[in-house]
């Protein structure tokens, strides 16, 4: 069999240990792989290269992909279709490996109902796939975030001041909600729930008041209602660009009126995304990797391998891509009982 891999949608921690696992699974069992560049861009365009397992040496701690990436989607023209199932026929692919979010896997559930022989793999630093425990690229992401909470902290103490930490997640809470925890943050904000700025002002007049600084976590994907300043901008797929928004910033200054506390923000963005891929996160695109392969040899196309508890299985594209995985109440529940 001939694999084809693509990584598609925002980089995240783990899509080369991912790719390096697809490369040598197929290879163990005398398989070689093509790697199209810049996710399903790759595929339209026809932009590939071969994928020996010496290509694959070295890339198990770097971030990125060495393959690239791209927001395209090629499945919202009939004639950038045609083209996919061309070049796809063209190079001989007996399976394709796509590795990405919600919207890549979604492509890849558009080829498979067009007969493609396609099989998915779950990443995203904002953990929000149905059908998987967890995303590889999550907890690396999340771990630069926490970082960058303790660092603001040092500073808040020193100057008596709050401060705010936008992270991003779009619509799912999950890097907000890990941080918080994990960080300790006096409030942490999320976009599964209402923006409700009494409560926010008095965590933070609690916080200064017992210890003379307060930290606030801020998902990206709040909604702070109209203002100015939202710029709007889309991707490829219809989402809004968040950090435009820059609701940090703008809760940095809601805080300081309101308050008479001196406030600052940080918007991380993109920082987040880079840098080697933790443990968790290696291994388990390692697992998904090899799985994905495995799948496609079992004649399983249509399915994306996800991680269930233990152990790593596939399951229908459809199951995957249902709806996103948002943060559930016991979580948010649990986020409260350390507010200020
Ligand atoms: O989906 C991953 C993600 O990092 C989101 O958390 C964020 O809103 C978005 O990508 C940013 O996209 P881009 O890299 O296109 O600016």
């Amino acid at each position: 069999m001939r694999f084809g891999v693509l990584t598609g949608g925002g980089d995240c921690p783990g899509l080369n240990p991912a790719i390096r696992a697809v490369v040598l699974r197929a290879a163990k069992f005398g398989h070689e792989t093509t790697g199209f560049l810049d996710g399903w861009k790759g595929v339209r365009d026809d932009l590939a290269r071969p994928l020996a397992p010496v290509d694959v040496d070295g890339i198990l701690n770097k971030g990125g992909t060495i393959l690239g990436s791209s927001r395209t989607n090629p499945f919202t023209k009939e004639a950038e279709t045609a083209k996919v199932l061309e070049h796809l026929a063209g190079r001989g692919i007996d399976a394709l490996i796509a590795i990405g979010g919600d919207d890549t896997l979604g492509a890849a559930r558009e080829l498979h109902r067009r007969g493609g022989r396609v099989v998915g793999v779950p990443k995203t630093m904002d953990n929000d796939v149905s059908g998987t425990d967890w995303t590889f690229g999550f907890h690396s992401a999340t771990a630069v975030a926490v970082d960058a909470l303790e660092r603001l902290r040092d500073t808040a103490g020193s100057h008596h001041r709050a401060i705010v930490l936008e992270v991003m997640g779009r619509h799912a809470g999950w890097v907000a909600l890990a941080t918080g925890l994990a960080g300790g943050a006096d409030v942490t904000l999320l976009p599964e729930e209402p923006y409700d700025e009494a409560a926010l002002l008095r965590h933070v007049r609690a916080a200064a008041a017992a210890r003379g600084y307060a930290v606030v976590v801020a998902s990206e994907g709040i909604d702070l209602g109209p203002r100015r300043g939202s710029a709007g901008g889309k991707d490829e797929f219809g989402h809004e660009l968040l950090r435009e928004r820059e609701v940090g910033a703008e809760l940095a200054r809601r805080i300081e009126s309101a308050t008479g506390i001196e406030t600052r923000s940080a918007q991380i963005g993109h920082i987040q995304r880079g840098g080697s891929p933790e443990l968790f996160d290696r291994i388990l695109a390692t697992r998904l990797g090899a799985m994905a392969v495995d799948l496609a040899l079992a004649g399983r196309f249509g399915e994306v391998a996800v991680l269930r508890g233990p152990s790593v299985v596939g399951i229908p594209l459809d199951e995957a891509l249902g709806h996103p995985k948002t943060v559930t109440p016991d979580w948010l529940d649990l986020i409260h009982t350390f507010d200020a």
